[in-house]
C-alpha cells in the first residue's frame, strides 16, 4: 500500500562528521518527523554491556541484550539549540554514550550480524508509520530500502577532520588536527570494509557533498531535495 506522502520516510547514510546528524535533526524538525539517530543505538548496545559487564565480543550475550533494550530519543530544547536526548531502559545516557570508550566499543559491538539483526527490527518498527529522518550508516541500503527519499551526505577528509576538531574544542577535549583526520580515515575504513552492512552509497541516493557548505546551506539544500521530491511522487 502506498505511503501517505506526508509521512515521508527519509533514510540518510554518510561517514563519520559529514554533518548528517545535525542536517538530519534540522531537516526533522522542520517537517515536523521523528527523528532517528541509529549510531545512537549502537552506542547504547556498546553502553548498557559495560553496565551489565557483557564483553563487547559476547555476541549471542549482546543479541539478547539489544532485544530487550529499551531506547528513546526526547527532544531537547533547553538551551535554546535544538538537541536531543537520547533514554536507555529509562535512564538519560546522552553523554555516557558519547565517550571514546563507548564510540569504540560501538564500532566492535556493530560488527556482529545478531547485534544488527536486532537493532534493524527496531529501527524498522520506528519508520513504520512514516513521518521519519532516519540516519546512520546502512540506512539507505540495508534498514530501509524503500525510503522515500535518500540522501548520501559527505564531506572531504580534511574537512571533517576539521569540523571535528572544532567540536572537540568546544568540549574542553585536547587533540589536533592530524591525529583526528587519522582517526577519522581509519573509520572509514572500518565502516566501508566491513562484511555486514557496509556503508556505500545507494543507487538511488542524492548525494550532498557539504564540504564548501555552511550548515545553514546544506539543510535548506536538504530540505529544498525533499520538497522537490515530494510534489514529484
Ligand atoms: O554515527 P556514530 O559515530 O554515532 O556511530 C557509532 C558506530 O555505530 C559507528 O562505528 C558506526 C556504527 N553504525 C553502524 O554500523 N550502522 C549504523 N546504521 C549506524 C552506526
Amino acid at each position: 500500500m502506498p505511503r501517505d506522502k506526508t509521512h515521508l520516510v527519509i533514510a540518510i547514510d554518510g561517514p563519520a562528521a559529514s554533518g548528517k546528524g545535525t542536517i538530519a535533526l534540522r531537516l526533522a524538525e522542520r517537517l515536523g518527523y521523528l527523528y532517528v539517530d541509529t549510531g545512537a543505538m549502537y552506542r547504547a548496545v556498546a553502553w548498557q554491556a559495560l553496565q551489565e559487564n557483557i564483553s563487547w565480543e559476547d555476541e549471542e550475550s549482546l543479541k539478547h541484550l539489544a532485544e530487550r533494550l529499551d531506547i528513546q530519543f526526547v527532544r531537547d530544547d533547553a538551551e535554546g539549540t535544538l538537541r536531543y536526548r537520547v533514554l536507555v531502559n529509562g535512564d538519560d545516557a546522552t553523554e555516557f554514550i558519547r565517550s571514546p570508550e563507548v564510540g569504540r566499543g560501538s564500532s566492535i559491538v556493530a560488527q556482529h550480524a545478531a547485534v544488527r539483526h536486532a537493532l534493524v527490527a527496531k529501527q524498522r518498527k520506528l519508520a513504520q508509520a512514516g513521518g521519519v529522518v532516519m540516519e546512520g550508516r546502512d540506512i539507505t541500503t540495508v534498514v530501509l530500502p524503500d525510503a522515500d527519499v535518500k540522501f548520501f551526505i559527505t564531506a572531504s577528509l580534511s574537512e571533517r577532520a576539521r569540523r571535528r576538531y572544532e567540536q572537540y574544542r568546544a568540549r574542553g577535549v585536547n587533540t589536533d588536527i592530524a591525529t583526528i583526520e587519522a582517526e577519522l580515515a581509519e573509520r572509514d575504513r572500518r565502516d566501508s570494509q566491513r562484511s555486514v552492512a557496509p556503508l556505500r552509497i545507494a543507487e538511488d541516493a542524492i548525494v550532498v557533498d557539504t564540504t564548501d557548505m555552511t550548515v545553514d546551506e546544506a539543510v535548506s539544500t536538504v530540505v529544498n531535495l525533499v520538497r522537490s521530491r515530494a510534489i514529484s511522487r
